[in-house]
C-alpha cells in the first residue's frame, strides 16, 4: 500500500530475519487467530515493499472466507481450487504467480495487482487457510520471498489456537 521510508533493512534476508523475529514477538501471549492474523496482517504490511494487499482467506465450511487483512476491500468467498488461493488451498502448496494476468482463473479484487503469492496455513497436517500477498510490480516475488513466507507461515499457525476457529470442521 501506501509506501513511505521504510525502517527494515533492504538487505531481503536481513529484512525477513527482523520481520521473523518481530512476527514472534507481536503474536506470543495471545493465541486467538482473529486479533493474530489482524496483527500479522499489519505487521508484514509494514515490512514489505512495493505491495498493494497483504491478508488471510481461512477456511469455513466448504470454502474459503475473507479473514484479516490490510489493503482495498477484497472478495469475500472464494471455492476451493479457484483463483490463486483456492488453487494453493487445494494443493497444499506455495503458488507464485509472477504475472497474475497469465495465471488462469484468477480473481481480481485490486485491479492494481500485477503479481501475487499465496502460501497455505497447516494446523496438523490440514490447511486451515492461506496468507495472500499482492502487488503492483510485475514479478515482486521470488523463490526467497516463498521460502520467507513459509517460515512466516509456521510461526503464525504455531501461535495460534485453530480449534475455537468455527466452520473449520
Ligand atoms: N487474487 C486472489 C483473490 C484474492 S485477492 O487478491 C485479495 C485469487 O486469485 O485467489
Amino acid at each position: 500500500m501506501e509506501q513511505t521510508a521504510s525502517l527494515y533493512p533492504k538487505d531481503q534476508k536481513e529484512m525477513y530475519a527482523l520481520l521473523k523475529a518481530q512476527m514472534k514477538a507481536v503474536l506470543e501471549g495471545e493465541r486467538h487467530v482473529i486479533p493474530n492474523l489482524a496483527n500479522a496482517s499489519a505487521l508484514l504490511d509494514g515490512a514489505l515493499q512495493n505491495i498493494n494487499w497483504v491478508g488471510f482467506y481461512l477456511k469455513h465450511r466448504e470454502e474459503l472466507l475473507l479473514g484479516p487483512f490490510q489493503g482495498k476491500l477484497a472478495c469475500m468467498h472464494i471455492a476451493f481450487g479457484k483463483g490463486v488461493c483456492g488453487t494453493a488451498y487445494s494443493r497444499g502448496e506455495t503458488v507464485l504467480v509472477k504475472d497474475v494476468h497469465q495465471f488462469p482463473g484468477h480473481i481480481a479484487c485490486d485491479c492494481d495487482s500485477n503479481s501475487e503469492i499465496v502460501v497455505p496455513l497447516f494446523r496438523h497436517r490440514q490447511v486451515v487457510g492461506v496468507l495472500d500477498i499482492d502487488s503492483p510490480l510485475l514479478a515482486r516475488f521470488d523463490e526467497t520471498d516463498a521460502c520467507e513466507l513459509e517460515a512466516i507461515a509456521r510461526i503464525i499457525e504455531n501461535s495460534c489456537d485453530w480449534s475455537e476457529l468455527p466452520g473449520l470442521q
